[in-house]
């Protein structure tokens, strides 16, 4: 077995917060799996960083009215800090916008190029004439040919996770404008996939079919079987990674290219800080490069990046790629832009000092080989009947005793007692189960240690031997001990922020896992305690009810069609509706009012006389253009002064996608002074 671990976890977007279904499928396994590598004495690189490129950033950038920059850097920051504050111990969290990136995967693109392994094709793409764009993956949507699903991206289909290219989208839309778009020649580099079957094969399907996870397994399998086709490298975007290829100018590399090198161009970016050669990691076969992805990153992790390290040449292979499936948030599909999650960043807040209880609430329910629920009650439960109600309970009690009974001292015990074998059995049932990426599993083998201890307190009942055998309740409370000090190792790479407060209490050192396995006593007696702050603390109904309402509100939110759109007001009744006075009217004169820049002063026929009004719209249409317009004006509002000049009513105007005004205006001219309503 090597003793080197190249580990990655799926390079986030920037393009928006993490929420826990991100979490409960890369993040946090990943994490679980390197802290536990470490403890294995192993050389571990765990890496990862922010995917700054793509289409999905410049759509986010155009929603939001800001350039991609903007974007990524407030993004970047925002997941950086969640991960780092639910103790996500990646040795380096680094982003494809840095230098290192540039030249890493220019380099690379420029290796497979100067070793022919590209082709160069001229083809014919989808462009958007009004925004004067190609159209490339997530720009494009129309219906799958393989599912029937209406908003395919030009990539990808996400409901039936194939992969697509634009051409073969029925009834295609830019996602720009809205528009059908129009086929243009462009060139661009491919790789040609097909090239690889075999070698895909042999390495694959015949190679992991017994290690790595079915679902993996069986996706490569199909689309092996249905064959590969070349794929464009590189994209007619001005986001990305330019080309680096004379003649290529307005040309980037695909987001697709890009990142999965980003685990590369970071991995130097570690080395050089700390005195390591990343090609130990990468390029030597004493290195096991490990994947940790979502289910609908597979294609990518097994097929497209394997093949472009396979046609570069100097690469190992990912000895597995564990790709979770999707986590579901009270019975719904997780939704970024229906605001259907539970961001990492908002827990941290809400939350405060309790990482842990996410953590372990999405270690327990991961969608390992299927998709898997998150509820609120549940996380509740998890919490106060697991947490507090045993592991929790466990080690304070062990604590609360010896402080209480032995002045902190951990007293004199049988060293061969048959308890202490437990210890072992579940260090190495907890190692196998992770050797395995079998995260449920290992997590219930540890706390089945927790409910071992538990219970064997509850049967020795300490508490009260103290009162009539001494010696007794030393020999329980030193195997309470050994017990206590083995769940907090044990916990580290689930529970990190708990085993340092167990290390704190015991005043113990984390030990190599190997050692856990074969020692029984963890802490000689003698030895010194500390006092034992609660590790855990019941979370109560209305704090698990406050969240329950906020997602309430994201679904009242849903419904309506537009979302931006504010609440209704109070109710009003016909009565208080016949009061209002609104009437069709003309414009007649328009001028700028002397030192407001927003305010017009208009004279307006209303047909029952002739009046002036102010209105704040003069950022949205010039005097000379509003001459002769007809109107809507509300006529008995009471008159107010605006910048010295009575205005005599209101018109009626709403506001446009962007920013601008309109005036609500009948369908035909009529005559001024005819009643709305
Ligand atoms: O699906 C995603 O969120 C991608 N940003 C994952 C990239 S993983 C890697 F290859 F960089
Ligand atoms: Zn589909």
């Amino acid at each position: 077995m090597s003793n080197r671990k190249m580990i990655t976890a799926a390079l986030p977007y920037a393009n928006g917060p993490v929420h826990i279904g991100h979490l409960a499928g890369v993040y946090i396994p990943a994490d679980v799996y390197a802290r536990f590598q470490r403890r294995l004495g192993k050389d571990v690189a765990f890496i990862c960083g922010s995917d700054e490129h793509g289409i999905p950033i410049t759509i986010r950038a155009k929603k939001e009215g800001v350039t991609p920059q903007d974007i990524v850097d407030k993004y970047h920051e925002v997941i950086k800090k969640s991960f780092a504050d639910l103790g996500i111990s990646f040795d380096e969290y680094s982003r494809t916008t840095s230098k290192k990136h540039y030249e890493t995967s220019q380099d690379f693109f420029k290796t497979l190029y100067e070793k022919g392994k590209f082709t160069e094709e001229v083809s014919e793409q989808y462009f958007d004439e009004q925004a004067n764009e190609f159209l490339a993956d997530r720009y494009i949507v129309g219906t799958c040919p393989n599912c029937g699903n209406e908003n395919a991206y030009g990539d990808q289909c996400e409901k039936c996770g194939s992969t697509l290219s634009p051409s073969e989208l029925i009834n295609p839309k830019s996602m720009l404008s809205g528009n059908v778009p129009v086929l243009k020649a462009t060139k661009n580099w491919y790789l040609p996939l097909n090239e690889y079957e075999s070698f895909l094969n042999e390495w694959i399907i015949e190679g992991h079919k017994d290690d790595w996870k079915p679902n993996v397994y069986g996706q490569v399998k199909s689309w092996l079987n249905d064959g590969l086709k070349p794929r464009a490298m590189t994209r007619d975007l001005n986001w990305g990674v330019p080309v680096p290829l004379p003649g290529a100018e307005g040309k980037v590399l695909y987001v697709w290219f890009d990142a999965p090198i980003g685990y590369i161009s970071f991995t130097k970016e570690w080395a050089e800080k700390n005195g390591k050669d990343w090609k130990d990691y990468w390029q030597s076969e004493g290195s096991d490069l490990v994947h940790f992805i979502g289910k609908d990153n597979i294609v990518f992790h097994c097929i497209i990046f394997p093949s472009m390290m396979k046609a570069h040449g100097d690469y190992i292979m990912p000895k597995n790629v564990p790709a979770f499936e999707f986590l579901n948030l009270e019975n719904d599909k997780i939704s970024t832009s229906r605001n259907w999650a539970v961001w990492a960043h908002e827990y941290v807040e809400d939350f405060p000092g309790q990482q842990d209880v996410l953590r372990y609430a999405l270690l327990s329910s991961a969608p390992e080989t299927k998709d898997n629920n998150f509820t609120w009650k549940d996380f509740q439960t998890k919490n106060n009947s697991e947490l507090v109600g045993i592991f929790g309970n466990f080690i304070n009690r062990v604590a609360v005793l010896i402080n209480k009974n032995f002045d902190g001292i951990i007293p004199e015990g049988d060293i061969n007692a048959p308890e202490l074998e437990e210890i072992g059995i579940k260090a190495t049932e907890i190692k196998n189960y992770l050797e395995n990426y079998e995260f449920r599993n290992a997590l219930t083998s540890f706390m089945n240690l927790a409910r071992f201890g538990n219970k064997y307190l509850a049967d020795e009942e300490p508490w009260k031997t103290i009162k009539t055998d001494l010696d007794k309740t030393k020999k329980i409370l030193f195997i309470g001990a050994q017990i206590a000090a083995a769940l907090g190792n044990l916990a580290e790479p689930f529970l990190p922020f708990t085993a340092q407060k167990i290390y704190d209490i015991f005043n113990i050192k984390q030990m190599n896992w190997n050692d856990i396995e074969h020692s029984k006593v963890l802490i000689e007696a003698g030895h010194k305690i500390n006092v034992a702050p609660l590790l855990f603390s019941q979370i109560e109904d209305s704090v698990i009810d406050a969240q329950i309402e906020k997602l309430e509100q994201t679904k009242q939110n849903n419904k309506k069609t537009n979302p931006n759109a504010t609440p209704m007001k109070e109710q009003i009744n016909f009565d208080d509706f016949t009061k209002i006075d609104l009437r069709t009217a003309t414009i007649l004169e328009a001028e700028k009012v002397e030192k407001a820049d927003k305010l017009l002063k208009l004279t307006v026929d209303t047909g029952v006389d002739v009046r002036t009004v102010v209105s704040g719209i003069a950022e949205s249409f010039t005097p000379e253009e509003l001459i002769g317009k007809q109107v809507m004006i509300l006529l008995n509002l009471a008159p107010r002064k605006i910048r010295g000049i009575e205005s005599q009513g209101m018109l009626l105007l709403t506001t446009k996608s962007d920013g601008k005004l309109s005036f609500v205006t009948p369908d035909d001219q009529v005559e001024n002074g005819v009643e709305i309503g």
